[in-house]
């Protein structure tokens, strides 16, 4: 697990940018993994500048959005395909037909689960999937507790979850519940994870994560399991790791090596 710690949080967006280009530039039919949240917001502001200064493009990128509010439609303003549209899609030259986040209306939600399993093994895997995390260390909408094994599946979510998100609804507006999400075993097949977190709220999710036992209590532990894992955080995210120094000086050391192999 290479863990990155910057100063604040636009060099953590930057940082995480800085890959996605890098594989799109390497592999221009990319395919994806994005996720919503605030978190990725500002990463996702990095590449609407690349792709607006002529830097980048999106036009044979794949995506696949890592869940979706189960129970409300993709036109809702809630909902994370509402999301994408407008923080990212809209402002780019991706095909929105290449674009996937479950179907929050899905008449059929299990058969809709196993459909997004088998249109990410048709699009050949994801080649690198972005992270937020929540504060008890859920990724996508995979909760404490969650097997590490799990593929796409309806999901409850915890009343913690429910409460953090609940900045995104109108007072009097019904939130969902429930979720479709990619499982946790899902993730761990993506070729490359980019996991971003900022924000003390967030050290110890971070800490968990990085330095504690691997354990269905801390979704994002599972990610101790992945050959090429970043997390990237500001020094707000990092504050209750040990070791800080080294993991300092491995950055250090990475980023003479890539230099001198003219990575
Ligand atoms: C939601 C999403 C997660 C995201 C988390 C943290 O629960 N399902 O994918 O990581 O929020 O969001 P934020 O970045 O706003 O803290």
């Amino acid at each position: 697990m290479k863990v990155v710690i910057l100063e604040d949080a636009e060099a953590v967006a930057k940082y995480g940018a800085a890959i996605f280009v890098k594989q799109i530039q390497k592999k221009p039919s990319s395919v994806l993994g994005l996720a919503t949240g605030s978190t990725p917001v500002a990463l996702y502001n990095e590449l609407i500048k690349k792709y607006q200064s002529n830097q980048l493009s999106f036009s044979q990128v794949k995506s696949f959005n890592l869940d979706e509010y189960l129970g409300i439609s993709g036109d809702h303003p809630q909902s994370y395909r509402h999301f994408m549209n407008e923080k990212l899609f809209k402002h780019i030259d991706i095909n929105k037909k290449n674009t996937a986040v479950p179907s929050g209306d899905a008449k059929h939600p299990l058969d809709a689960c196993e459909e997004y399993e088998q249109m990410i093994k048709n699009s050949g895997g994801i080649d690198v999937q972005l992270l937020g995390i929540g504060r008890n260390g859920h990724i996508g909408f995979n909760e404490p507790s969650s097997s590490l094994g799990s593929r796409t599946r309806v999901k409850t979510l915890t009343q913690e979850t429910i409460d953090d998100n609940a900045r995104f609804f109108a007072e009097n507006e019904s939130q969902p519940h429930l979720s479709i999400t990619m499982g946790i075993g899902t993730i761990l097949e993506a070729k490359q994870v980019v996991l971003l977190a900022t924000g003390e709220n967030k050290a110890q999710a971070i800490v968990d994560t990085v330095q504690g036992y691997i354990t269905a209590q801390c979704p994002a532990s599972a990610l101790q399991f992945h050959a090429n894992a970043v997390i990237i955080i500001d020094e707000a995210a990092a504050s209750l790791l040990k070791n800080r120094e080294f993991f300092r000086h491995i950055e250090r050391e990475n980023q003479k090596l890539e230099k001198s192999l003219g990575l």
